[in-house]
């Protein structure tokens, strides 16, 4: 079986972080995965997830298994999350999955097997792996343009054209807020227009959301939904809690579907549960607990939502940082888009020469497309970086 394989290419974002560790270079910087790090250059546990890990292993009874779809009660405190007070009429399920990109993974499975024949849509560009986890579900993919790269914003003509040619019954994958690589968001009237495109259509929206709380707050990144609940449509939404929570490595996420009735609901979630329990029968408890805990308790949620509002001001400082850095070195090319550009990541205009080079030359890893990890700069390396930059200009 394995006689004569040739290595698979490396994973272009982790395949990075792989290489930055092996790299002797004590200046090396890390840019790539789309990890928080503090001012020191650690991805801190928070204080609010310590707290709720102490209350947990102590009135832990038992380690039997949780349900397909996880804790109801879980579900219950996502779906709060993602709708707040939003009349939703019992149309909405949740299941707990390993991390948003197991939520992904399930949502391709589960519109698989509900519409074997249907594609997903993703913008160009997308995360990298997006088309990975669904072609692995079998689906078939089509591009829709998003991203301008004259005026570093959403190319709203391209984007609304393309999506008028979607055919009924296909589905369209949208990052809700701090879209990855690009931090190019829709305006709350773009999304207002793609809600009225979606129900005049008869496609199914996947919201992707991944970085709750990385753009405005916690309320304000999942507003554009709304348009989407009060349409009365079907939809469907993967969170993570890896970024907002720092649960990266506890695998913490969730797969919500919205359906038009309480019936229609059940009816999709049960062929849900089927497709969770062919692939890993139920999930691992550790980080649902941990967010059951946080979002369950008042004083621990207040304690997250600073330590989630610290990281969102840090991340928003250093792209000042970089921005006022390369001006200050002379450079003639206009950055200040960095700052316009919301979440984790700028999609910086690097191109894969310049990336190279950093790469090869400084020990500064960039994903190839120039997408920056904003949260990998430190005030410990942003001259070092800035430099850098300025030098391949
Ligand atoms: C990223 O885009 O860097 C993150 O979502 C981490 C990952 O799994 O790629």
């Amino acid at each position: 079986m394995f006689e004569n394989r040739q290595p698979a290419p490396p994973d272009s974002i982790l395949g990075l972080t792989e290489a930055f560790k092996a790299d002797p270079n004590p200046a090396k910087v890390n840019l790539g995965v789309g990890v928080y790090k503090d001012p020191s250059g650690q991805t801190p546990v928070l204080a609010s997830v310590k707290a709720a890990e102490a209350r947990l292993l102590a009135g832990e009874t038992s380690k039997s298994y949780l349900p397909i779809t996880g804790d109801p009660a879980y579900g219950s405190l996502v779906q709060g999350m993602l709708f707040g007070e939003a009349a939703l009429d019992n149309r909405v399920r949740t299941a707990h999955t390993p991390g948003g990109t197991g939520a992904l993974r399930v949502g391709g499975d589960f519109i698989k097997a509900m519409h074997p024949d249907a594609s997903i849509w993703v913008s160009s560009p997308t995360w990298a792996n997006h088309k990975g986890i669904f072609s692995a579900a079998g689906l078939k993919i089509e591009d829709y343009r998003y991203y301008d790269p004259v005026t570093h914003a959403v190319d709203e003509e391209g984007f609304f054209e393309d999506l008028a040619r979607v055919p009924a019954g296909d589905v369209v994958l949208l990052h809700l807020c701090c879209h990855n690589p690009t931090g190019a968001d829709l305006s709350s009237e773009q999304w207002g227009r793609l809600a009225g495109l979606a129900a005049e259509r008869g496609f199914v929206p996947f919201f992707d959301f991944a970085y709750q709380g990385f753009g405005d707050s916690v309320e304000a990144d999942c507003a554009p939904l709304r348009a989407f609940v009060s349409a009365g449509m079907e939809f469907l939404v993967a969170n993570s809690f890896s970024k907002n929570v720092g649960l990266y490595n506890e695998r913490t996420g969730g797969l919500s579907i919205v359906a038009r009735s309480a019936a229609e609901a059940d009816a999709a979630f049960s062929h849900m549960k089927l497709s969770i329990r062919t692939n890993y029968s139920n999930p691992s408890s550790h980080g649902g607990g941990i967010v059951k805990t946080i979002l369950s308790d008042a004083d621990l949620k207040t304690q997250w939502m600073e330590e989630l509002a610290g990281m969102r001001d840090r991340i928003k400082e250093m792209r000042s940082t970089l921005v006022q850095g390369l001006a200050a070195r002379g450079v003639g090319q206009d950055f200040s888009f960095i700052e316009k550009q919301r979440g984790m990541f700028s999609f910086s205009s690097l191109g894969d020469e310049q990336v190279r080079c950093l790469r090869e030359e400084k020990s500064i890893y960039i994903v190839k497309g120039g997408r920056i990890n904003v949260a990998g700069i430190l005030p410990g390396n942003a001259d070092y970086l800035c430099d850098a930059i300025a030098g391949v200009l």
